[in-house]
């Protein structure tokens, strides 16, 4: 079969025209072209490689539609890991070309410092590095243990350029990561650390900002919190952050959440809990929060968390009168 021409749009405007064999995925198209593009699970179940079809068409395989509803599908979004090219087409992608362009450095190392429940479900897990790591508020690594084929992906929760980055993660039943960190691993222990990726950051402009976090999806809003704190200027934007646990026994980092309330004047932290919640806590969704809430029309949101709760999320802003397009999410189980 023949090549066809694609042509990939980036955020800082930078463009790449690739040929693509008919019926590859983009992503495979793109990296037979010497590109890598932003992807973790690649059988469309977290939406990473999410982008914008601007022309053209591709044909969608298999994908959980929490994570690609289909109202954005029928705005143009799809998920190239599994969009299959069919013609000539123009997709654009929500980061920058830098993100794609480079080739990936070399894993580097380092060393379990912490290994601590901190609740239900949820381990602190502090890892050493030799050198500061640098990256914006946010973003995320993947981690590889010891002897381990795979990589898993985790958001960092602390702050950038520092030796020690910290992260929040969820121990999923029967899960290879979270059975290793639970069942095998021990402070001192090596791990391998890619470099850090991804569009969900903080953005630095003028504008109201609000939080959504759903379970461990806290993490990047505590790297993002962690910044703003330490900067005057990010300080003074009116911050939200809501956040959303299953039960009050997996609220985490709350000590954190309150000193980063003392530092940071216009932060307003809630907490809501699906079931037992706590002290001062909405019982029931984070999302239904925004409702009784004044949400100013330039907000920008952002959402982390489990694919439905991202997904309310959206409704909840949209319905307070907030246009999708300023909306930023990250989406993991
Ligand atoms: C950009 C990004 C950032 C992320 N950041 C974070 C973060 O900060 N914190 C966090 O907690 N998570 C985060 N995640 C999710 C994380 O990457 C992992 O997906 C998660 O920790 C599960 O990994 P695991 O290896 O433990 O589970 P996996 O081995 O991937 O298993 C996941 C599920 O599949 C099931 N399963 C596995 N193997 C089989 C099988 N053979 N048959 C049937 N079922 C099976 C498991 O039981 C489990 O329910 C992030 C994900 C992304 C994409
Ligand atoms: S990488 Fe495409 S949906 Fe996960």
């Amino acid at each position: 079969m023949g090549g066809v021409p694609i042509t990939l749009l980036f955020a800082d405007g930078v463009s790449r025209r690739i040929e693509a064999q008919l019926g590859e995925s983009v992503v495979s198209a793109a990296e037979n072209a010497g590109l890598t593009l932003l992807t973790d699970c690649s059988n469309g179940q977290c939406g990473t490689c999410a982008a914008s079809l601007v022309a053209g068409s591709l044909e969608l395989g298999n994908y959980d539609k929490a994570v690609l509803p289909d109202s954005d599908r029928l705005n143009g979004a799809v998920l190239t890991c599994i969009s299959r090219v069919t013609g000539p087409c123009v997709v654009e992608f929500p980061y920058d070309s830098s993100e794609a362009l480079t080739e990936e450095a070399p894993p580097i190392d380092g060393c379990i410092a912490t290994l601590e429940q901190v609740a239900a479900e949820t381990m602190l897990l502090e890892i050493d590095v030799s050198d500061p790591v640098d990256f914006e508020p946010g973003q995320y690594v993947r981690l590889q243990p010891p002897g381990a084929e795979e990589w898993r992906s985790y958001s960092m929760a602390s702050c950038s350029n520092a030796r020690r980055l910290a992260f929040y993660v969820r121990l999923v039943d029967g899960g290879r990561f979270s059975t290793w960190l639970k069942e095998s691993a021990q402070v001192g222990d090596g791990l391998e650390i890619t470099e850090p990726h991804g569009s969900f950051f903080l953005r630095r402009e003028p504008r109201p900002r609000l939080f959504i976090a759903g379970g461990t999806g806290l993490a990047p809003f505590l790297s993002m919190l962690e910044s703003i704190a330490g900067d005057p200027e990010l300080g003074q934007i009116p911050t939200t952050l809501l956040v959303g646990v299953r039960t009050g026994r997996h609220l985490f980092a709350l000590q954190q959440l309150e000193s980063l309330r003392q530092r940071i004047p216009s932060l307003t932290v809630q907490y809501a809990a699906e079931q037992d919640p706590v002290d001062n806590c909405h019982s029931g969704y984070a999302t239904e929060l925004i409702t009784s809430m004044e949400v100013p029309g330039d907000t920008r949101v952002y959402l982390c968390g489990p694919p439905a709760m991202v997904e309310a999320g959206r409704t909840a802003a949209e319905a307070a009168g907030l246009p999708r397009r300023d909306m930023l999410c990250e989406r993991f189980n």
